[in-house]
């Protein structure tokens, strides 16, 4: 039997798939492996979508008749259902957008814009995504702030004690990933809440690898803001959602002006509602609410603790097939210590994009770039990685069909 037979007790992949139609039944030879960059759909999800363009869909906060007061009450109870599931205590501070871009860009354009004056710091590590780190970069160019780079090693640990200076007063915010979506690394995010809060620094993590993967508790962590996106954790694309810490939200002002976010609308000068409704301007997307509720739903009801375990597992065996095959490189944290199912990998003197294309014609889906991490990649000394990404879907079979493909490419390529 090989190593990656091994399985998390009490806990069936197999039977869980069976429930993600695309991957049971449209494409049942498909080994996905990109689950970093979204995941599938189970039917519940699916049908949540469908169901509520069947049968509540109406306008949101905008009817008296009674199918509108359904959809707003669908609506609601959905921001509910998310907020909790990040332990956000009230679904006042949670709101929707169009996924974690959307949501850090609101702390960049809404908070940071408002609040950063030259002088002042932004932190971000050397392990954020592109999304995490261009509106620093726009807002820090705008307001003379200085943004300045936690460093991290190629297993994924923050250099604070050399980030000189992150936690002085003249830093406003740090903006950290929860989970690092090429190396798997999870950030010591309360450890840095801590400190941030000795001094009054604000956090924002963004929760896109984390939420729904892992437990969060955005109320323990203690941080400011918190993003994520509804795709990656099974949910429909196009829906996302920002919490708000409560001492926080007065400090937030709308990204987007337009209809129902509004109190009255003067000639030269308008109020907005209070709540997550002022920014949440223009038609709120009801049926992805709805999507995004049923994935919450289909977390709580299906992916135990022994899932997520699972997922990490199969990375973890995943790395260590890597590592024995001569001339491969694994990033990321050493397999004891992995708590998420991402493993990025290179083998020497082939490049990623080659071994991604070998790995798709034995059917095994990775994403091989840069991953939206270029000053990651800058620190990796490569211009590019592959990257593996596992949910609690996969199995055994597909950790064997890419250590396979690896080894293939490195017939066919040296
Ligand atoms: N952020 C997604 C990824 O890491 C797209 O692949």
């Amino acid at each position: 039997m090989s190593s990656s037979r091994r399985t998390e007790a009490g806990f069936d992949a197999e039977r869980l798939k069976a429930l993600f139609p695309l991957l049971s039944r449209t494409e049942p030879g498909l080994h996905y492996l990109d689950n970093a960059a979204t995941s599938h759909k189970p039917d519940a999800v699916i049908d949540a979508v469908s169901d509520c363009y069947r049968r509540h869909y109406s306008p949101v906060h905008r009817g008296l008749y009674q199918l509108a007061e359904r959809a707003s009450e669908h609506y609601e109870k959905a921001r509910g259902a998310v907020a909790d599931l990040i332990g956000a205590g009230a679904p006042e501070c949670l709101i929707f957008t169009r996924g974690t871009t959307e949501s850090i860009n609101l702390v960049a354009l809404g908070w940071a814009r408002r609040n950063l004056a030259p002088g002042d710091q932004v932190w971000v590590t050397a392990m954020e995504h592109h999304s995490n780190y261009l509106p620093w970069q726009a807002v820090c160019r705008e307001s003379g702030a200085r943004l300045r780079v936690i460093e991290c090693d190629a297993a994924g640990d923050l250099d604070l004690a050399g980030a000189d200076g992150v936690f002085d007063q003249r830093t406003r915010l740090i903006a950290l990933g929860h989970v690092s979506n090429v190396l798997g690394a999870v950030n010591p995010v309360q450890a840095i809440v801590e400190r941030a809060r000795e001094s009054g620094i604000a956090v924002l993590v963004d929760g896109a690898q984390a939420a729904g993967h892992m437990p969060v508790d955005v109320a323990g962590l203690g941080c400011d803001f918190y993003a994520f996106s509804a795709h990656k954790m099974y949910g429909p694309s196009g829906i996302g959602a920002l919490y708000v810490a409560a001492d926080r939200a007065a400090e937030l002002e709308p990204m987007l002006l337009g209809g129902g976010m509004v109190e009255e609308v003067g000639e030269t000068e308008s109020t907005w509602l209070p709540g997550p409704a002022k920014f949440e301007a223009g038609s709120p997307n009801l049926a992805g609410a709805a999507g995004f509720s049923a994935a919450v739903d289909f977390v709580h009801e299906h992916l135990p603790d022994s899932a997520a375990r699972h997922a990490v597992r199969l990375a973890g065996v995943a790395a260590e097939g890597l590592r024995a095959i001569n001339k491969v490189t694994c990033y990321g944290p050493p397999v004891e210590t992995r708590r998420a199912g991402i493993v990025s990998f290179n083998v020497d003197g082939v490049h990623p994009h080659d071994v991604a294309q070998v790995a798709a014609e034995h059917g095994v889906a990775v994403r091989a770039g840069h991953h939206c991490c270029q000053p990651l990649m800058r620190r990796l000394g490569v211009p590019a990685t592959v990257r593996a990404s596992f949910a609690p879907y996969n199995t055994a079979d597909d950790v064997d069909a890419l250590i396979e493909a690896i080894r293939d490419a490195k017939r066919i390529f040296l």
